[in-house]
């Protein structure tokens, strides 16, 4: 059974204070619009008052996941977003061995504040992967101008959810960070199939949500391949410093990689401790290791 480490406070702070060059990988999915993790949008989130948060009426019955909103960030929110991942990007760099990849989960409508700050830490952006789902955000019609513009959406139905990818630079040929640190390239998704970056991905299921009840847990079909892909050899330790319901270690214990987990929210960490266990237990179809 793969270990794994779980540690309750800044995931920031827990880079820091770590060994340079100790760790092999890191997939995260960070709090990108920031103020929805925030105490005061926590506490409306779970009075199931809104706030940054959009509470979508149940649907026949189902239940819907709440969603940030991203558009009512201000110009101060996006700097402090800004000065977030710089600050992020600079821990990572450092935490990183050479050659080792940091896959991050974004939003197209902030993933340029993310990837900038990455690259200006001296990361090189080695593509993006795009996980094909349909979500809520965007295709409304003009706010109370339903009726006047019906042929109109004020943006994009968003079907599609970025990932970058981005490498600490190697030393060397690749080869040599390969043998070196074990890290340089993406672990191929099966011997005739290398690591594809288009992942169709059905929002996360029902069972899966029930077992970590969080708002934005990741589905473990698209987690464990994304994972996987992270350590080229199988060898060294994958950390999430923003952990929240523990997908991303769930999914390192389900293919075999050592991980680390951070999160800052005590119910959420007291959550993820109890949920990695079974989330890592959760079968994926053989459709979906690798569509
Ligand atoms: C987008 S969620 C991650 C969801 C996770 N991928 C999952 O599948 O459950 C981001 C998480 O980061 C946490 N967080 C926010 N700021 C943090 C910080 N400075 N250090 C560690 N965790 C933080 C939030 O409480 C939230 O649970």
């Amino acid at each position: 059974m793969a270990r794994y480490e779980l540690s309750c406070g800044d995931g920031i702070a827990f880079m820091a204070a770590r060994k340079a060059r100790s760790i092999q990988a890191i997939v995260t999915d960070p709090p990108y619009g920031l103020r929805e993790y925030e105490p005061n949008e926590q506490a409306k989130l779970r009075r199931g008052r809104g706030g940054v948060w959009r509470i979508p009426p149940a649907l026949g019955g189902h239940v819907r996941s709440p969603l940030p909103r991203f558009t009512v960030l201000t110009a101060a929110d996006r700097a402090r977003l800004v000065a977030f991942f710089e600050r992020f990007s600079a821990a990572a760099e450092r935490v990183l061995v050479p050659g080792g990849h940091l896959i991050i989960a974004t939003q197209p409508l902030l993933s340029h504040l993310v990837y900038a700050p990455l690259v200006a830490a001296g990361f090189e952006k080695r593509g993006e992967i795009v996980r094909l789902v349909q979500t809520l955000r965007g295709g409304d019609r003009p706010k109370n101008a339903e009726r006047e513009f019906p042929g109109v959406s004020v943006m994009p139905r968003s079907a599609w959810e970025p990932w970058g990818v981005f490498r600490k630079t190697c030393e060397g040929r690749v080869q040599d960070n390969l043998r070196r640190y074990h890290t340089g390239g993406l672990r191929r998704t099966a011997d005739d199939l290398p690591f594809a970056d288009v992942i169709r991905s059905a929002p996360t299921r029902a069972a899966e949500r029930a077992l970590a009840p969080h708002p934005s847990l990741k589905p473990q079909a698209f987690m464990r391949r994304v994972v996987y892909s992270a350590l080229p050899l199988g060898r060294g330790t994958v950390l999430d410093p923003f952990m929240g319901g523990g997908s991303t270690i769930a999914a390192a214990a389900a293919v075999g990689y050592r991980s680390i987990g951070v999160e800052v929210d005590a119910s959420y960490f007291s959550l993820a401790e109890r949920a990695i266990p079974e989330l890592m237990r959760v079968p994926v179809a053989d459709g979906e290791r690798r569509t």
